[in-house]
């Protein structure tokens, strides 16, 4: 049994994180400002820390009165149209509030960091799947804001030996398999959860952003990676960490079109997604799938959820159990 530290464990991945280590018997300590976390979200046993990340003396505290194995890093901002309205914001709040974080386990002798880092790193990519040493170009300020907290890490590690983990997911979706923790965002962005709203009406229809892409039905193609999924490479990266630092595309390998994901709602839910056709979404590159080989190869990772229809079986469940989602806004 060790003791870890999750920031933004009351969000989306990180709750998913949080389930899958106390599973394991291991301890848990969450800091979030819920701002977007829920305290729902937490299971029973799990100490939460309301703070911001920015709180600095407070951040410093914990690591006083706990000692940890790793950090589990996922408090973020996470909007790519957002990060072009307010790009100082996710410097500040991404970059900044990241590396201080970083700063303060190095200070404590905390020797383990895992960094969610994100698929917006490669931009607009030349050739997909992407590979895991394709040209970094992100083409937001969120994905900038994440890359430079990647480089930090590297001069941590040269500096002081903090051995990181830098996963760049592709598209997180699902929900844990038990019930009782899913998605809930405010505002809500992505595809799958407004899909599963518009069937079931408790979302307006949906918009198909552009089908004028280069793709065989002209619609966007993601690599749809389960939660669950998500959190279990965070387990398996662990005992690398040991020796060295590590970058890892984090996805299934498999790309799905939006029209494609919208027949697979229709099928798991057994009800039309009501949906219109309208322009691109500036900024969405036509393909994003990841080879994350490397990740297969060196932890000896595997999705337990590689097919789409069955992430969205998950999600479909949590919102039909949870309309309103936690209920706390
Ligand atoms: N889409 C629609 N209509 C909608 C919402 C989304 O057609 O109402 C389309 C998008 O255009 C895109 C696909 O569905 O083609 C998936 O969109 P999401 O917003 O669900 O996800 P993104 O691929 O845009 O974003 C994800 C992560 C980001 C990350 C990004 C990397 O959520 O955090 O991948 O580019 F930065």
């Amino acid at each position: 049994m060790a003791r870890f530290l999750v920031t933004g464990g009351a969000g989306y991945v990180g709750s998913h994180l949080v389930r899958a280590l106390v599973a394991r018997g291991d301890e848990v300590v969450v800091l979030d400002s819920l701002r977007q976390g829920h305290r729902g979200a937490i299971p029973a046993g799990v100490e939460l820390v309301h703070a911001e990340l920015a709180d600095r003396r407070r951040v410093a505290e914990v690591f006083a009165a706990w000692k940890f194995e790793a950090v589990f890093h996922f408090a973020a901002l996470s909007l790519v149209g957002e990060s072009m309205r307010e790009p100082l914001r996710y410097c500040v709040e991404n970059t900044a509030n990241s590396l201080s974080l970083a700063d303060a386990a190095v200070q404590a002798g905390v020797r383990k960091f895992v960094f969610s880092s994100t698929a917006a790193l490669f931009g607009m990519p030349k050739v997909v799947p992407i590979a895991e040493d394709a040209d970094l170009a992100p083409a937001s300020a969120y994905g900038e804001s994440k890359l430079m907290v990647e480089k930090g890490l590297f001069w941590a590690d040269q500096v002081h030996g903090l051995r990181s983990a830098c996963l760049r997911y592709f598209n997180a979706a699902g929900a844990d398999a038990a019930g009782g923790i899913g998605e809930d965002h405010d505002p809500e962005t992505h595809l799958i959860p407004l899909c599963i709203g518009a069937a079931l009406g408790t979302r307006p229809a949906l918009t198909v952003f552009g089908t004028d892409y280069a793709t065989p039905d002209g619609t966007c193609i993601r690599d749809y990676v389960h939660v669950s999924d998500l959190a279990s490479a965070h387990l398996a990266v662990l005992p690398l960490l040991e020796e060295r630092s590590l970058r890892y595309n984090l996805g299934n390998g498999a790309g799905y079109s939006v029209k494609q994901v919208i027949d697979s709602v229709e099928r798991i839910g057994g009800r039309p997604v009501p949906h219109s056709f309208g322009p691109r979404r500036a900024g969405d590159p036509a393909v994003l799938v990841a080879a994350s080989d490397a990740l297969r190869r060196e932890t000896g990772w595997q999705p337990r959820f590689p097919a789409l229809d069955d992430i969205v079986r998950t999600a479909w469940a949590w919102h039909e159990a949870h309309p309103r989602g936690y209920g706390d806004r």
